[in-house]
């Protein structure tokens, strides 16, 4: 038996305001997207705005359904609209904002597992990495400057 350690690295920028100005205007999109959310059972707001390399800009929001498990997080909403509308385009970056309507959020909430299942996907499909901003209503903000530093041991298609 023998360990091994797995390394992940992030950069923390103090608020939104130390970001550069184009990740503010990602950033701003995945607010408004998260404005936007429909989440009356857990008050929960989320926005995603992915930018891709054909330059267009997607966003998602989380969707609930009074089925609970039926609803949708909001970086799948965005990242299936991506893979729906641009199928080829490449994801360069996804800015995730999210905000608690019972209280506010500071600290940087980042994808689910789930949705970084769904990520991870699009990461080894297109072979470039993605990197991901989160951040909550305010306050610090996280940089991954890949899927793969936040899913180690991942599953794709090279176990199948
Ligand atoms: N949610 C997201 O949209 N993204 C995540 O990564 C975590 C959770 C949503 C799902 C649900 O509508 C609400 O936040 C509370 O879990």
């Amino acid at each position: 038996m023998k360990e091994i350690k797995i390394e992940s690295i992030f950069h923390v920028y103090e608020s939104f305001e130390e970001l550069s100005s184009e990740i503010k205007t990602l950033m701003q999109t995945a607010i408004e997207a998260r404005k936007k959310a429909y989440s009356p059972y857990s008050k929960f707001k989320v926005g995603a705005a992915l930018l891709l390399d054909n330059g267009e800009i997607v966003i998602g929001n989380n969707q609930e359904n009074a089925s609970y498990p039926s609803g949708l997080c909001a970086e799948r909403t965005a990242i299936y609209y991506a893979g729906a509308k641009y199928p080829k385009a490449t994801i360069l970056r996804l800015a995730i904002s999210a905000a608690s309507e019972n209280r506010k959020t500071t600290r940087p909430i980042p994808p689910c597992g789930a949705c970084r299942q769904a990520i991870a996907e699009y990461e080894v499909k297109q072979e470039t990495p993605i990197e991901i901003y989160f951040m909550g209503e305010e306050g610090k903000v996280i940089r991954s400057n890949s899927l793969a530093n936040l899913l180690p041991l991942i599953f794709d298609k090279s176990v199948l």
